[in-house]
């Protein structure tokens, strides 16, 4: 038997575009604040892999201004296209399957991306080695076994229903290949690609104005799959929407593990 190990929430859905702002508005803000730690400046070239939407990379293409370069990457870039700008270029690549770019980098990033890459091991290698001398490796992903809960604080059926479906989800990306437990990693690996300056640490929303449409979208993409795998019914999937658009829930997301450190100068 072989095992499906291709990305779960495919970008070619039109949900995919409302989960890209979603995670741009609960996230981008952490990110940034990385590369400001890191000293990101005019004329820094970035590769920003695993781009997914577009709010980022313009924020990086900013940052670095026209004098800097900002490559953008992703299996299916079609979300990343509206970043296109002067300094910008947006590729087709697999950050395990592709060889590396053929050029050096300030600043690698990848958020939310090597959690659902079966060889991630390899991935992280590739990113790794196109660092400049003194350049920054900068990973975030998630960690969804340290806090599993959609809702932390259940007091009714309804935060139940709403931790039986992110479970059914979980158990999605476990079959999908996704290392549910891959956050807690990144500070090791780091260390043993010889890194330096490791610094790792971790923002985890609790009740976030986000976590509504990023879960509402997550649910409509995934639904079907739930429902055929007999994890909750139709009327149910209703019923936890419902839930959720009537501002019944306090969602949370799991923690998401921010590492940075740079290659030896
Ligand atoms: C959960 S989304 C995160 C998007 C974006 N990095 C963010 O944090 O908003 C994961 C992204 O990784 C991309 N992806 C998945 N597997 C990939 C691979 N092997 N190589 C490059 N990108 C990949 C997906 O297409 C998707 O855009």
């Amino acid at each position: 038997m072989t095992t499906d190990t291709t990305y779960l929430l495919e970008n070619r859905n039109l949900e995919a575009g409302q989960r890209f702002a979603a995670l741009s508005a609960l996230f981008d803000p952490v990110s940034l604040r990385q590369f400001d730690a890191c000293g990101i400046a005019e004329g820094w070239r970035c590769w920003e892999v695993g781009a997914g939407g577009s709010a980022l990379v313009q924020a990086v293409a900013d940052r670095v201004g026209s004098t800097g370069h900002v490559l953008a990457t992703d299996i299916d870039a079609s979300w990343t296209q509206p970043a296109a700008r002067g300094n910008v270029e947006i590729r087709i690549h697999d950050v395990a399957d592709d060889p590396p770019p053929a050029t050096s980098f300030d600043l690698v990033h990848a958020r939310l991306v090597l959690v659902h890459v079966a060889r991630r091991e390899l991935a992280f290698r590739n990113m790794a080695s196109v660092l400049k001398p003194g350049g920054w490796l900068v990973v975030e992903d998630a960690d969804p076994a340290l806090q599993p809960l959609s809702c932390i604080d259940v007091h009714g059926p309804e935060q139940e229903l709403a931790n039986r479906v992110r479970a059914g989800f979980r158990t999605l990306l476990s079959g999908r290949g996704a290392d549910l437990s891959f956050g807690r990693k990144l500070p090791r690996m780091f260390h043993e690609a010889g890194l330096e300056d490791v610094t790792a640490e971790a923002y985890f929303p609790i009740r976030h104005p986000q976590c509504v449409p990023l879960e509402i979208a997550t649910v409509r993409m995934l639904r079907k799959d739930l429902e055929d795998r007999g994890i909750v019914t139709s009327d149910e999937v209703e019923k936890h929407l419902e839930n959720v658009r009537g501002g019944r829930l306090d969602l949370s997301q799991p923690p998401m593990i921010s590492v940075r450190g740079r290659k030896p100068r």
